[in-house]
């Protein structure tokens, strides 16, 4: 199936022959071959007698010969999958497997895509970033306190250097902008996190996913495509995204998360407002002041300042609105 959608990715149309020929089958073989891929992918075909056949959308693969040529000397290897439940899922196997880390797993879709809170993650095939780096944690506890956090500094700059300037972050790592999430991170860890362990990062971005292909997501979104108003190539993004994740796991390794505490502040958008923390059974109504140096949430509940590490937060509704 590759081959066959690597020739088409040019989007212009192709003969069913000159297909059969660059393939070595048939226009018949070819045929059906595009109907597996239909079916396979999602990806709509158009078919038009005499000029033959192309894709309705743009589309620019994943591709590792293009992303090992821009990574930087030392940088992690990366695989891409076609097609696999979950990058996190598959790479947590990959470490019971004892496949050595760091290493970051790449798909062109996900059939059971993870996100935070038992959530899924819609991950249609060829239009979103769905990545995976692993790491081996052994300095304890403290190389894992703001982890998350840093990941989404490292997120939001890989999204503004793309173009996308009023990116922000909503604790503890949605990125959103105008008030819809344009990607998520999911932290997973194997092993003894008091000792030596393994950490998951997997981040998701709506790159070229649009609205009007119906997606069901149940809270606001956007994506790159529709911010910018043009198709974004993922190996673009992967290649800044490496840059700014090095580049910021190296100042919390050495310094933590300290270090990078107030950079996280300065862009997170519900900074000082009016907050329900859903938290275990009761919803916790309170006002954000920051964050702590370990990534938890300070809340002014009640007039007293309170720290909470994990949950989810929604902007509380005034009388009024
Ligand atoms: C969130 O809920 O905001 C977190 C979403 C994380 C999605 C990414 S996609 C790559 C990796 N593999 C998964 O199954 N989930 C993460």
């Amino acid at each position: 199936m590759l081959p066959l959608l690597k020739l088409l990715q040019d989007g212009r149309f192709h003969s069913g022959e000159e297909l059969g020929a660059a393939m070595g089958v048939s226009r018949s073989a070819i045929w059906k071959q595009l109907q597996c891929l239909e079916a396979e992918t999602g990806l709509p075909v158009h078919k038009v007698r005499g000029k033959g056949y192309r894709l309705a959308n743009p589309l620019i693969l994943l591709d590792e010969q293009v992303l090992r040529a821009q990574s930087a000397e030392g940088s992690w290897p990366i695989s891409v999958l076609r097609s696999v439940d979950s990058t996190n899922a598959e790479a947590l196997r990959r470490l019971l497997a004892r496949e050595a880390p760091p290493f970051v797993l790449l798909a062109e879709r996900q059939t059971a895509g993870r996100g935070r809170r038992g959530r899924s993650w819609i991950s249609p095939f060829g239009e979103n970033l769905y990545y995976s780096l692993v790491l081996r944690v052994d300095g304890g506890m403290r190389q894992l306190e703001g982890l998350s956090l840093v990941v989404g500094v490292a997120l939001l700059h890989a999204l503004r250097s793309a173009g996308l300037e009023a990116v922000g972050l909503k604790w503890p790592n949605d990125l959103l902008l105008n008030g819809r999430k344009i990607a998520g991170v999911l932290l997973e860890l194997s092993g003894d996190p008091a000792d030596v362990c393994h950490v998951v990062i997997g981040i998701g971005v709506n790159v070229n996913m649009l609205a009007s292909e119906q997606h069901e997501i149940d809270q606001p979104w956007t994506s790159m495509r529709a911010e910018l108003g043009r198709y974004f190539d993922r190996n673009e993004l992967v290649r800044q995204l490496n840059g700014q994740l090095s580049r910021y796991l190296a100042k919390h390794f050495e310094f933590g998360f300290s270090a990078i505490k107030d950079e996280w502040q300065a862009n997170h958008l519900w900074q000082g407002r009016d907050v329900v923390l859903h938290t275990g059974a009761t919803p916790i109504e309170g006002k954000v002041l920051g964050v702590d140096s370990s990534g938890a949430i300070c809340l002014r509940v009640a007039g007293v300042e309170q720290r909470f590490s994990g949950g989810e937060l929604g902007l509380r509704l005034r009388d009024d609105s």
